[in-house]
């Protein structure tokens, strides 16, 4: 299954990062000095996607402009000789072709994948929560696209959670079919502790054949009454096989306060200009506990 058209879920509410979320997209509260969009459309980019769907909703339209071109500023910095910011800059419009279309009622991510539908058309096609900033040697998405082409199945990323966590999660049924490769069973949305298959969640990167559309267009409303996209992956392995992959890497939530501080902490201990300040500031700060 070969990939060369993303879709990027950015329509939600952003509710657990309230009040931040309010007016500002919680897609584009940063980790450091860039917004999380940015890191996924980068990831995108990296892993040989130049094509881009995001899904947005009604005052989110700031996440197309971040990726606009910004004529005054890029002359401003010229004009004062800032090439490295003006590269920075450049950077944000040319990484990929971004369009996007609006999901008009927050019915769930699986609805929201429908949206897109026209806009991919009839080919398999890559799916990104980007809740999910994920720290990779090798792009978290080009692992995927590397296990779907050579194995020419839909592939979802799998993480393994601490038992209390499965929850927050789709939690799948799974067989091993190879290193960090798995042939899915069964998945189930959000379960509580005492129904999860097992403690590997599914983070949200997926390769979706186009099929899934048909799927998601007869879904039924499912967890929190919600389209859930874990529902019509179920289906779809009834189907056909279907893959997760534990990515190598890490994943941070944004989402979740927790995540979002980890997210901050992680890449200010690599930023070389925060780097050793900021460890020696923990040290100070643990030591005087
Ligand atoms: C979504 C998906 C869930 C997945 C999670 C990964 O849930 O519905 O299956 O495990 O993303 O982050 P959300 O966190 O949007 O509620």
């Amino acid at each position: 299954m070969k990939i060369n058209k993303a879709v990027i879920l950015a329509a939600g509410f952003g509710t657990r990062m309230l009040p931040a979320s309010k007016v500002v997209p919680k897609e584009l509260l940063p980790v450091l000095d860039t917004p999380a969009i940015q890191l996924v459309v980068e990831e995108i980019a990296a892993s040989g996607i130049a094509e881009i769907v995001m899904v947005i909703s009604r005052g989110k339209g700031a996440l197309l402009d971040h990726f606009r071109s910004a004529p005054e500023l890029e002359s401003f910095l010229a004009q004062r000789g800032k090439n490295e910011l003006l590269e920075v800059v450049r950077k944000t419009s040319a990484m990929a072709r971004i369009t996007t279309v609006e999901q008009t009622e927050p019915l769930g991510i699986g609805h929201a994948v429908l949206q897109a539908k026209s806009a991919v058309g009839n080919e398999p096609f890559a799916v990104l929560l980007p809740d999910d900033i994920c720290e990779c040697a090798r792009p978290c998405l080009r692992q995927l696209m590397d296990v779907a082409e050579r194995h020419d199945a839909p592939v979802v990323a799998l993480m393994r959670v601490a038992r209390a966590d499965v929850s927050k999660y789709g939690i799948v049924e799974a067989s091993p079919a190879g290193p960090r490769l798995y042939r899915l069973t069964g998945m189930v949305e959000k379960p509580a502790i005492d129904q999860a298959p097992s403690e590997m969640a599914i983070i949200g990167r997926y390769l979706l054949p186009p099929e899934i559309f048909d799927i998601l267009e007869k879904a039924r409303p499912g967890h929190g009454g919600e389209i859930q996209l874990t529902d019509a992956l179920l289906e779809l392995g009834r189907r056909r096989e279907l893959l997760g992959c534990e990515f190598e890497g890490v994943r941070y939530d944004m989402g979740d306060r927790m995540g979002f501080l980890t997210a901050q902490i992680a890449y200010g201990l690599r930023h070389p200009q925060t780097a050793d300040k900021l460890r020696s500031y923990l040290a100070s700060i643990l030591s005087s506990r």
